[in-house]
């Protein structure tokens, strides 16, 4: 792609100005001096049209515009045809509304408050045998005051009033309970003007998660058993921490501390980031394992699926939440999407769909670690596209205010990378629909040469789902449980850009979602088989069905007033956290 160099963009900014001032205008013609010869008269007004042209550029463009069509310089996606309108698609949007009650009314009558839900045998059960913490109540408030439903929500609350308690003596998850519970009441706080029994809630449960940072280096321990109130590690992987979960705290701890005007908070996860800045080796990728006793990267996978994805994903979302005051995190982010263009994001063989690999140490018979690229894309990667197309406008513009849909000259050559790999990927993130029933796997492998998969004549050309074979039962890869990272990246990329192509392929996926999951009597299941009709099902209805999937549909449906993506960052569960400028005096750098 060409650009303009710095200079002549400047000049075409500063001849708008000029257009605007009619003092400065040039529009009269040119006095001629009564001269002896008519070739000084040409040459001069030959000189002077030039001279205009080389001043205004734009100006006389807009004067030619009737006779001679301009090309401009147009970004990845661009739609000739596109007419904005933000305006609500009010029955999609119903029907989004009426699937949330279909799935929340079920769960209501079988098993309410407890964790999680079974639609098959209409059944709920806890993570543990210590009792529940309200993990799908909780995760699915904000959506429903989002949907107007007030009785639900009335009912949702009492239940948080007289049964919720974080008295319970087992190991939870650090990064599950904080994004699913601690983000929950923490927008449901936002969202319910201020409710106070949801900031009384939210403190209580980050006070008993505190202990997590009692490590050598401040890293926060994976679990936390919330009744005793000790951080455990994870002995399955030699209590090493992850990545993602441990840089996944930060919008809920720092807002926390911002309503609560207790910096304690904030500055227990803002330790993790300043380790992670000075621990980062070159180029920026992040292994997907941490050591909580010396803050180092351990040696492991580099992915953007799980154990990764929401560390990049917080990165932006951390410098957008206080008000792009934080210019570390921009740094850090973009140094990262370098990292991720160099090293991960590649072209598949035949219709050259745009993914995204992994990388996994190896260590060769020399003892040489070396690194082999894997075209392995989970479907939780598919929230990068969305995530790079907002980092494009707001890390990588150039004016204060980027136009819906953007222009070309108002993002930085990154900017416009970014806008680019963000608009394919999620063009093969759609790609991964084609399958028997519409839904995505939850892992794909793209074709390489080196994988000799077209001995036989039928292999497929760009991406297939792994160890599936007819007659055997189908791999883990072949799922779908109800994830929402595509639907996310789509009500992204509409919100910057008005395109209602976007709304269209989520309204594909959300009929597909309603023919193949949805169970009779109540609630949707996950589909063990996305390449097999008709579908077997298995009996489970993940909480983030109804706080990311049903929610970001139905934003995508709404008018665009509301949750503005200017005034809200999304925690990597959906919930809407009001940007802020902070009191808290911060930065590492
Ligand atoms: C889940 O925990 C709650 C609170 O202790 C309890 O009332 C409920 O019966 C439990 N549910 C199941 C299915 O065990
Ligand atoms: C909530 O608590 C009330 C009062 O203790 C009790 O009557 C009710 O059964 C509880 N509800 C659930 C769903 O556990």
């Amino acid at each position: 792609m060409t650009e303009p160099p710095i200079r002549e963009r400047k000049r075409a900014r500063n001849a708008r100005k000029a257009d605007d001032d009619p003092s400065e205008q040039s529009s009269k013609s040119p006095k001629a001096e009564q001269g002896s010869s008519t070739t000084i008269f040409y040459v001069v007004g030959a000189a002077f049209v030039g001279l205009v042209i080389y001043l205004f550029p734009e100006f006389v463009k807009t004067l030619l515009e009737p006779w001679i069509e301009f090309s401009e310089p147009t970004l990845p996606g661009y739609n000739p045809n596109l007419i904005t309108d933000f305006s609500a698609d009010v029955p999609k949007r119903d029907a989004i509304v009426e699937a949330f009650k279909h799935a929340w009314l079920a769960y209501e009558r079988d098993a309410m408050g407890d964790d999680e839900y079974h639609p098959i045998s209409q059944k709920g059960t806890n993570l543990t045998a210590a009792g529940g913490i309200g993990y799908t109540v909780i995760d699915s408030m904000d959506t429903m005051i989002l949907m107007g439903l007030t009785e639900e929500t009335a009912r949702a609350r009492e239940w948080v009033a007289n049964n919720l308690s974080f008295e319970r003596d087992a190991n939870f998850n650090t990064f599950e309970t904080t994004i699913r519970v601690l983000g929950g009441l923490l927008s449901t706080y936002h969202l319910s003007k201020n409710d106070n029994l949801y900031l009384e809630k939210a403190l209580e449960l980050t006070n008993r998660m505190m202990p997590v940072f009692s490590t050598k280096t401040g890293l926060p321990l994976s679990n936390i058993n919330l009744g005793q109130k000790i951080g455990v590690g994870d002995a399955d992987n030699n209590n090493l921490v992850s990545t993602a979960e441990v840089a996944t705290l930060q919008l809920e701890f720092k807002y926390l501390s911002s309503v609560s005007d207790d910096d304690t908070y904030w500055k227990a996860v803002e330790r993790v980031m300043q380790l992670i800045n000075s621990n980062h080796p070159t180029p920026r990728l992040a292994s997907i394992f941490m050591n909580p006793d010396n803050g180092q990267f351990v040696t492991s996978d580099i992915r953007l699926g799980s154990r990764g994805d929401s560390f990049y994903e917080y990165l932006l979302k951390q410098y957008l939440q206080t008000s792009r005051t934080e210019d570390i995190y921009r740094q850090m982010y973009e140094e990262s999407m370098e990292a991720i263009h160099q090293h991960l994001v590649k072209t598949s063989m035949t219709s050259h769909l745009i993914y995204t690999s992994e990388l996994i140490p190896e260590r060769g018979p020399d003892g040489d670690m070396t690194w082999r690229l894997t075209p392995k894309q989970d479907h939780l990667v598919c929230f990068l596209g969305g995530s790079l197309m907002l980092g494009a406008v707001t890390t990588g513009a150039l004016v204060d205010k980027v136009s819906v849909p953007p222009k070309h000259d108002e993002l930085s050559p990154t900017g416009r990378r970014d806008w680019k790999t963000g608009v394919e990927l999620i063009h093969t993130c759609m790609e991964t629909h084609n399958t028997a029933t519409g839904l995505a796997p939850e892992i794909v492998h793209f074709r390489i040469p080196s994988d000799k998969m077209d001995m036989g004549g039928i292999a497929p050309n760009d991406w297939y789902i792994k160890g599936a074979r007819p007659g055997a039962y189908p791999p883990l890869d072949a799922r779908y449980i109800l994830r929402p990272e595509t639907i996310e990246s789509l009500f992204i990329a509409y919100r910057l850009t008005a395109d209602k192509r976007y709304r269209d392929s989520g309204w594909k996926i959300f009929q597909a979602i309603e023919k193949h999951c949805r169970i009779e009597t109540g609630g949707y299941a996950s589909v063990i088989n996305v390449d097999e009709l008709p579908v077997r099902h298995e009996d489970k209805m993940e909480t983030f069905m109804m706080s990311e999937t049903l929610k970001y549909l139905f934003l995508l449906f709404s008018d665009a007033s509301v949750i503005p993506l200017t005034d809200y960052v999304f925690n990597t569960e959906a919930h809407p956290l009001p940007v802020f400028v902070p009191s808290i005096r911060t930065g590492f750098a």
